[in-house]
């Protein structure tokens, strides 16, 4: 797939097949990410893989509520279908996806943030143009503060939690969307 179809065709997928992604291609979601840019070349990044469902339904039934909480008094479509979602009791904020990427970085970076949203960015790309579907979900967020949880994740010494993203083959395949026309500054 060319660079510019896959940027323009890539979906966030929510729905996925049962079957587990080969670690050989996992492994190369991840050296995709690691081509990435990153400030002073110092690739801060790393990965932890949770293919432990068990485990993930645990931290998805504590943020569960959490979110529902946060979304408050909020009414737009997106916000709406999203508490529907959580509220049921067999949603998953992970969409039961067979393998779950949480990117870390090295605590101590000042561009960690950075650097590894451009990393997480790449590895949707990559993946997507291997026919796997993925979506960041910004939602593990609020477990990020509760010790038991991050423990359960093993992020090693150094690391904080930049992002989780969701990873399988999709059970959906969500059209390419129109985007906001950009606002643009030209200086010349
Ligand atoms: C920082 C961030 C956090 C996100 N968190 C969630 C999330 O918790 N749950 C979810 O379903 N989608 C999440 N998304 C996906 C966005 O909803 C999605 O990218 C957006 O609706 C645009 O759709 P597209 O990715 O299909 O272009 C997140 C995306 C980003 C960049």
């Amino acid at each position: 797939m060319e660079a510019i179809d896959a940027i323009m065709t890539r979906r966030s997928v929510r729905m996925f097949e049962k079957r587990q992604i080969p670690d050989a291609i996992l492994d190369k979601i991840i050296r995709a990410g690691t081509y990435a840019p990153s400030a002073l070349a110092l690739q801060p990044w790393g990965f932890v893989v949770v293919q432990d469902q068990a485990f993930l339904t645990h931290v998805s039934d504590y943020c569960k509520p959490i979110i529902v909480k946060l979304l408050g008094d909020a009414h737009d479509e997106m916000s709406d279908a999203f508490r529907t979602l959580l509220e049921s009791k067999e949603s998953s904020i992970y969409y039961h996806a067979p393998t779950v990427i949480m990117v870390i970085g090295q605590t101590e970076s000042q561009f960690r943030e950075i650097d590894c949203s451009l990393c997480a960015e790449n590895m949707m790309l990559a993946a997507h143009a291997l026919g796997i579907g993925s979506c960041w979900i910004g939602s593990t967020g609020v477990a990020y503060d509760n010790k038991e949880l991050m423990e359960g994740f093993h992020i090693p010494e150094g690391y904080s939690p930049v992002g989780t993203i969701v990873f399988g083959y999709p059970a959906e395949k969500p059209e390419a969307h129109d985007k906001k026309e950009p606002q643009v500054t030209w200086v010349r």
